[in-house]
């Protein structure tokens, strides 16, 4: 949809998904992070002490994957990597430097948001099926001691992952100006689509 103001970017349940998940995002790690270490430990107390953090650090995660499951099924689509963001990953240093004229066409999302994508939906489901190995006292029993150890590796290192990956969706989503607002508001102006989602801003509008 698009009228004078800008064009529609989310619905209020896309935006209300999305949200729910950096809420639950943030409570994972911050108990996940408690309990990884001991110089950490003290984020415990926002969760009533270790023992408590614990047992809810599981059960967020797990309702965060499933809303994340809902988003991925929803959006997939949106993030097919073309030979035009190939090219844009490939330009990093354009794009770094603002050269967006350099940059080849843009469509809905750019390279760098659909290769961001993709590791969490790789991480997410590194952390689930890890997660569930050591989750006591509910599934413990059917894996041996040395796969729980080498899950709960790949669990950190798969946290580690998705951190990281965050910080550099929420400082690009500050970086380029309007882009959370589309977030917020479900509306973006015309401008912006122009400017970072020309490809998208013709498929919306029709015009050239
Ligand atoms: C914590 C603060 C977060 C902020 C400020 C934030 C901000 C945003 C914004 C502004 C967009 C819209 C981008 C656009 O329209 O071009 C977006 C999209 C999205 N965000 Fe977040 N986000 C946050 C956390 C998360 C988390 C924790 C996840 C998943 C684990 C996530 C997954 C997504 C997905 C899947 C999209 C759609 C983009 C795509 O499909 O490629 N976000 N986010």
């Amino acid at each position: 949809m698009s009228n004078q103001n800008g064009l529609k970017r989310y619905t209020g349940s896309e935006r209300l998904n999305h949200w729910l998940i950096a809420l639950l995002f943030v409570l994972a790690g911050l108990s996940g992070l408690a309990m990884f270490h001991p110089s950490m430990f003290f984020l415990s107390g926002l969760f009533g002490g270790g023992s408590l953090t614990r047992i809810v650090h599981p059960f967020i995660g797990s309702a965060m994957f499933v809303l994340f499951l809902i988003i991925s099924l929803r959006f997939w689509h949106h993030n097919v990597l073309n030979k035009n963001d190939i090219q844009w990953l490939k330009q990093i240093g354009d794009v770094m430097a603002n050269h967006e004229e350099r940059l080849p066409e843009v469509g809905r999302y750019n390279g760098g948001q659909k290769a961001a994508f993709w590791v969490m939906v790789v991480s997410m489901i590194a952390l689930v099926v890890t997660g569930v190995m050591f989750w006591r006292p509910y599934f413990v029993d059917y894996f041996s001691v040395d796969v729980r150890r080498i899950a709960a590796v790949v669990h950190a290192v798969a946290a580690w992952g998705l951190i990281l990956t965050i910080i550099v969706h929420v400082y690009a989503a500050i970086w380029v100006k309007g882009t959370i607002g589309g977030m917020r508001t479900g509306m973006v102006s015309r401008a912006w689509a122009r400017k970072h989602h020309p490809g998208w801003f013709k498929e919306e509008t029709g015009q050239k």
